[in-house]
């Protein structure tokens, strides 16, 4: 079968006529050489015309990754680790700036390892990195033990999510069937399944919960011996996220630099992503044996990192784009940063992207 709508329909028949929608996203996103991130489309980029569907704070400017590169030297140097592996890296343009920054820092790197479910995107990796190809490596998935600093910007908001709808008042698990005319449609199912948090109220509600980014999460603190995670994402904690008045969820596509409600139109051809809840990582990460060593906002973490030092000379454009991402209007305050290392690790130094405005007390 080489059509991801033939695919879908297939697993609706093997799954009794109802797919969940985790299972849906997973094909959508991921299936090889068919899914979004899997296919050929340009994605990552500033400008609809190029054919990009979405900007990333890498892409949109190098000082993101200088300044993140501080907080790595940091941790390295604090855990005694020389290495970095990085999850879902796009473009490579994230790993290019953490390495020549930890360089021009005087910070050790043996290896940098990119861990990434699309292939299509490893070639674009390559290309980018092609510079320090003698310490770029890539891995399917992560060794017994881990012993390093691992980066993920927007990764956890790329894997699938249960949906979950209360209708009059009842819980229902929001799935994918096909409607009486051969079409992809909702279909909901009674369920036990609920929000971590009660949704208070009996309206209509429909939300997201995560077993997959907190079992990422679990794999995480199974293999991580020594050093630290820094995982950037756009989300709240769990108070926010299961906010009786956020009824419609988060779940959301990109297309071209604009967004849409529909993940079941235009298969493969658009980003379907929704928010992290960052109390369910930090609980799944603390339930695993990692301390959470910080937790705050994108800008404070950058500011704390010092952005306005690594940005001295920038030119007004690179100034525009440094204000992007820490005003909060736009990447500053909707995205965050936690931070992770094994438990006990992390006591003896306080990471400096959290250094003022930590907020773990809020998770
Ligand atoms: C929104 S993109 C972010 C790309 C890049 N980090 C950036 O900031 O430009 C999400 C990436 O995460 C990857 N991804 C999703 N789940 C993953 C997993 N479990 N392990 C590794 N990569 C994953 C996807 O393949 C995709 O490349």
């Amino acid at each position: 079968m080489d059509d991801l709508p033939g695919i879908i329909r297939h697993h609706i028949a093997q799954h009794g006529g109802w797919l969940p929608f985790d299972r849906f996203m997973a094909i959508a996103l991921y299936e090889p050489g068919l899914g979004y991130y899997a296919n050929a489309r340009a994605k990552f980029g500033q400008l609809a015309k190029d054919g990009s569907d979405f900007v990333t704070a890498p892409e949109l400017t190098p000082l993101f990754g200088q300044t993140l590169a501080r907080q790595v030297a940091q941790a390295l140097a604090a855990s005694g680790t020389d290495e970095v592996w990085e999850f879902g890296a796009g473009t490579g343009a994230l790993a290019l700036q953490v390495i020549e920054a930890l360089d021009a820092l005087g910070q050790p790197l043996r290896r940098y390892t990119i861990v990434d479910l699309s292939g299509s995107l490893r070639e674009r990796q390559r290309a980018t990195l092609g510079a320090h190809a003698e310490r770029v490596h890539w891995a399917d998935a992560l060794p017994d033990t881990l012993h390093g600093v691992v980066l993920g910007n927007e990764v956890l908001d790329a894997m699938p999510v249960r949906l979950l709808a209360r209708v009059g008042g009842v819980w229902h698990e929001r799935g994918v069937a096909l409607d009486a005319a051969g079409a992809l449609a909702w279909a909901d199912r009674a369920t036990e399944a609920r929000p971590p948090l009660e949704v208070d109220g009996e309206h209509d509600y429909v939300t997201e919960i995560h077993p997959q980014g907190e079992a990422f999460v679990r794999t995480l603190a199974d293999r991580l011996q020594r050093g630290a995670a820094f995982l950037l994402d756009y989300g709240f904690p769990e108070a926010e996220y299961y906010h009786p008045q956020r009824a419609m969820g988060t779940l959301i596509c990109h297309r071209q630099h604009r967004s849409d409600s529909d993940p079941l139109s235009d298969l493969g051809e658009k980003d379907i992503t929704a928010h992290v809840n960052f109390t369910g990582i930090a609980l799944a990460a603390q339930d695993a044996g990692l301390d959470v060593l910080g937790y705050t906002s994108q800008g404070r973490f950058l500011i704390n990192c010092g952005l306005l030092d690594v940005a001295q000379h920038a030119d007004v454009r690179q100034n525009a784009m440094m204000q992007k991402l820490v005003n909060e209007h736009e990447m500053g305050e909707l995205f965050k940063v936690i931070a992770l290392a094994p438990a006990g690790t992390g006591a003896a130094w306080l990471p400096l992207g959290f250094a003022a405005g930590d907020r773990t007390h809020r998770l």
